[in-house]
C-alpha cells in the first residue's frame, strides 16, 4: 500500500483512497432523507406564508439551510429576528441559546420554535447560573466584586444573560467582542471583566485587540474553591475568564496549522476567535463566521486557504468557490453535533405542526429572566457600530 502524506484533504475535491478519507462514492447516491420531505417543507412554508420566518445559522446542514429566509451568525440572526415583528412564528434553525435570544428580542405575540430540543450547546452548558453566582460571591469575599463587570458571550443561557443584565454587564458576540470589552472596562474604576463562558474568545479579544498581557488573564475553574485562584492572581487580573470552551473550535491545533504551512507556503489561514490562542496567533486572519464568509467571497481566484470553523460552513464555502483551494483545519471531521440535530425531518415536523395550528418545541423565556437578559442584550445592541434594532 502506498502511503499518501496528506494531513487533511481539500474539501470536496481531494481524496485519499488508502486511508479512505475524503473518498466519495461514484454516481448519484439516493438522498439521505425521504425526498418527499423537501416537497413537504416547501408546501408547509408556502401555506404559512408571511406568518413564519425561518432563521438559519451558518453551521446548519445544507438540507435545512435551503429553507432559511435569512442566514447569519448569532449576532446577525438576533437582529434579523427582532426586525420581523409581523411574523407570528420564528422557526430557529440553530441552537437553544439562539432561540432564547430570539424570544427575548421579539414581541410577546411572536412564538419561537426550535425544531429539535436536543439542539443545545456544550459551551453554553459549561456555565450554570448557580456556578456563576457562587463565583460572584467568591469575588465579593475576595473584595473585588465591586470592580467586576460581567460580560457574557451570546453563546450562554438566558439566565446567564440575565445575571449580566442585573449586575451592570453586557452580552457580546464574536462580531463585537472588542467593542463590548472596551465598554465594560469603561464602566468602573480599575475594572475587571468576568468573561463568560468562552475563555478563548475572552483571551483572544483581550490580548490581541485590547493589548492586555496573557498574565493579566486568569482562568476561573468553577469546580474549585475560589476558581482555583490565589488572592494575588485575582487582584492582578484584568480578565477573569470562565473555564469554558467550544468543543468544535477547541479541536483546531497549532500542530496541524504549522504542518500545513510548512507544506504550502502560500497558504492563508483564517479561524474563528473561539479557537485556542496558540491557533489564533498563528493564523493570518481571525473573525466571526460572517467575517470568514466575506473574506472567502472576496478572495482572489487561485488562492489557498485553510479554515478553522464548523465543517458545514467550510464545506459550503468550498463548494461556492471551486476556483480556490480550501482545506479544513483539522485532520478529522468535526461538525457541531448539536447544530446538526436540526435536520429536515425535524424541520418538516415543526412546520407542518404550525400549519395544523400546533406550536411544537416553543422556546419561552420567563418574564423576569427575559426582562433582565434584555437589559444586557439591549446594552450590546446600543454599542457604537453595533446597530440598534427594535426589541
Ligand atoms: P458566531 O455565530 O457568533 O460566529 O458564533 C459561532 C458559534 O459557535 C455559534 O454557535
Ligand atoms: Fe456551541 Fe461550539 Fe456548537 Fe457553537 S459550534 S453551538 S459554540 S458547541
Amino acid at each position: 500500500m502506498t502511503t499518501v502524506d496528506l494531513p487533511l484533504l481539500p474539501l470536496g475535491r481531494g481524496t485519499d483512497p488508502d486511508t479512505e478519507r475524503g473518498v466519495e462514492c461514484p454516481g448519484d447516491l439516493p438522498p439521505a432523507s425521504d425526498p418527499s420531505l423537501v416537497e413537504r417543507a416547501r408546501a408547509a412554508k408556502e401555506k404559512l406564508g408571511e406568518r413564519v420566518f425561518v432563521l438559519g445559522h451558518h453551521y446548519q446542514r445544507d438540507e435545512v439551510i435551503q429553507f432559511a429566509d435569512v442566514t447569519g451568525d448569532s449576532f446577525k440572526l438576533a437582529k434579523d429576528a427582532a426586525a420581523r415583528p409581523d411574523a407570528e412564528y420564528i422557526v430557529f434553525c440553530g441552537v437553544h441559546f439562539m432561540a432564547e435570544s430570539a424570544d427575548i428580542l421579539t414581541t410577546d405575540a411572536q412564538q419561537v420554535v426550535l425544531p429539535d430540543l436536543a439542539a443545545g450547546c456544550s459551551m453554553a452548558d459549561m456555565a450554570a447560573l448557580s456556578q456563576v453566582e457562587a463565583a460572584w460571591d467568591a469575588l465579593s469575599a475576595a473584595g473585588v466584586a465591586e470592580h467586576v463587570v460581567p460580560v457574557t458571550y451570546m453563546n450562554s443561557s438566558a439566565d446567564i444573560k440575565a445575571f449580566c443584565g442585573r449586575n451592570g454587564g453586557v452580552v457580546c458576540t464574536s462580531s463585537n467582542a472588542e467593542t463590548a470589552l472596551r465598554w465594560a472596562f469603561d464602566q468602573k474604576d480599575d475594572a475587571k471583566v468576568l468573561f463568560l463562558p468562552d475563555q478563548h474568545l475572552g483571551r483572544n479579544t483581550a490580548v490581541l485587540q485590547l493589548g492586555y498581557s496573557l498574565d493579566e488573564c486568569v482562568v476561573w475553574n468553577p469546580h474549585r474553591p475560589n476558581g482555583g485562584l490565589t488572592q494575588e492572581q485575582i487582584d492582578g487580573a484584568r480578565m477573569i475568564l470562565w473555564q469554558g470552551h467550544c468543543s468544535v473550535h477547541g479541536r483546531f491545533s497549532e500542530d496541524v496549522l504549522d504542518e500545513l504551512r510548512a507544506k504550502d507556503p502560500d497558504l492563508k489561514v483564517i479561524v474563528h476567535p473561539e479557537c485556542k490562542h496558540e491557533v489564533v496567533t498563528r493564523a493570518d486572519m481571525v473573525g466571526s463566521t460572517e467575517f470568514i464568509i466575506k473574506v472567502i467571497e472576496d478572495a482572489e481566484p487561485g488562492t489557498h486557504w485553510a479554515i478553522g470553523t464548523e465543517l458545514n460552513l467550510v464545506k459550503r464555502l468550498a463548494d461556492s468557490r471551486p476556483d480556490l483551494s480550501i482545506s479544513f483545519l483539522d485532520r478529522n471531521v468535526c461538525y457541531c453535533s448539536t447544530m446538526n440535530r436540526i435536520d429536515l425531518p425535524h424541520l418538516v415536523w415543526a412546520l407542518e405542526s404550525l400549519v395544523d395550528g400546533v406550536v411544537v418545541n416553543r422556546i419561552e423565556v420567563d418574564d423576569r429572566t427575559e426582562a433582565e437578559a434584555k437589559v444586557a442584550l439591549d446594552r450590546m445592541l446600543a454599542l457604537p457600530g453595533t446597530g440598534a434594532v427594535r426589541g
